[in-house]
């Protein structure tokens, strides 16, 4: 990795930020501005100053903090702790997917829940770069949603401006997209996460939930799937890891999941809208704007599993999914409402 070269303007931000101690700070740019790299930089910065510092990563894709698909918080201790990303998060929250296209709600949701839960002097948010087309209403909500006493503007050419328009009575600071940033191709982002991916479910285990007292939320309307990326959370409803379906047991009493949360601590499985393979590879079968026009065919509705009666669990359906359409022809528009190429 090359040497990270931090622009004086850059340091100026910091400075003022740390003199003007703000409680939310909110990071907006498209996909590889520094956003990541600036979070981690006033982080340390403010902690060097004696400040109390939590960063809020609200990007779903390429993740600082926690596994893809989720929303992460962490408390940073020290100045002298390692703080090379991704860190691992004191509390999560699960969104569904590596892309926030579709998926806006449980972003402001899950940013807002973390935030409430954020202990420190000043917390950095940072976010998706999304921030043209849908992003720029996901951009605009989540500053409503976050109020933050002041923004860092990462920018290029003006593409943050129809955000920022709405929102001149916050204190915005605008800062260049430093040259030397480098960026990553949409096969290297889908690597990162696969590898975040793996790490997360290292020591992972499989285990069979009894179907009597686990609560399901966000059941997609397909049914459960084998595949399909899921979270499980505790009593109070809060992420604790994610987890993998793998199928049914016992006819259909029980649920069987590959996840490394404790099995003690699990009451609800949260499920999300994408699939994961044991290798922690993607793939994408269930949002809307995804989904293409055949599907679901008549002869996939026709593959699931027949299921006894009186089953506690909504259908598992077989393992066959359906690639992301390499060029969707979608019905919902064109093909950058289709797929985020910007994002993850
Ligand atoms: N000031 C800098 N000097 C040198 N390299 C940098 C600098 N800022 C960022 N980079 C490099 O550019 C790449 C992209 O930066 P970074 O990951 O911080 O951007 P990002 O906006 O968070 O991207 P993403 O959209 O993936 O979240 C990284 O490899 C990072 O090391
Ligand atoms: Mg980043």
């Amino acid at each position: 990795m090359s040497k990270i070269d931090i622009p004086p303007v850059w340091e100026q931000a910091v400075a003022y930020v740390a003199s003007k101690v703000p409680q939310r700070v909110l990071l907006l740019g498209a996909t590889d501005t520094g956003k990541s790299t600036l979070a981690l930089y006033l982080a340390k910065y403010l902690l060097s100053k004696g400040l109390s510092v939590a960063l809020l990563d609200a990007d779903v894709g390429q993740k600082d903090v926690g596994p893809p698909a989720t929303i992460g918080l962490i408390h940073l201790k020290s100045v002298l702790s390692p703080l090379s990303p991704p860190l691992a998060a004191e509390a999560l929250y699960f969104v569904g997917s590596v892309t926030p296209v579709g998926h806006m709600l449980p972003l402001i949701v899950g940013t807002k829940r973390l935030l409430e839960r954020s202990q420190a002097q000043v917390t950095i948010v940072n976010t998706t770069g999304l921030v043209k087309g849908p992003g720029v209403a996901l951009k605009s909500f989540q500053i409503e949603n976050i109020q933050p006493e002041l923004i860092l503007a990462l920018q290029r050419q003006g593409e943050l401006e129809p955000i920022l328009a709405g929102y001149k009575y916050l204190e915005t600071l605008r800062l260049p997209v430093p040259d030397k940033v480098s960026p990553k191709s949409p096969l290297i982002r889908r690597a990162r996460r696969q590898e975040a991916f793996k790490r997360h479910f290292k020591g992972a285990k499989s285990i069979s939930l009894d179907g009597e007292r686990l609560i399901l939320q966000r059941v997609p309307r397909q049914g459960l799937r084998v595949g399909l990326l899921c979270a499980v959370a505790n009593k109070q409803g809060e992420t604790l890891a994610l987890a993998v379906i793998q199928g049914l047991e016992e006819g259909g009493q029980k649920l069987k999941i590959f996840t490394p949360a404790p099995e003690e601590d699990i009451a609800v499985l949260i499920c999300g809208s994408m699939g994961l393979t044991p290798l922690g590879e993607e793939r994408h079968f269930c949002s809307r704007y995804t989904r293409t026009r055949s599907f679901p065919s008549r002869r996939r509705r026709n593959r699931r599993v027949s299921l006894p009666r009186g089953q506690r669990f909504p259908p598992v359906r077989s393992r066959k999914y359906k690639q992301r359409p390499r060029s969707p022809k979608s019905r919902f528009g064109p093909t950058d409402h289709t797929v985020p190429e910007t994002e993850g």
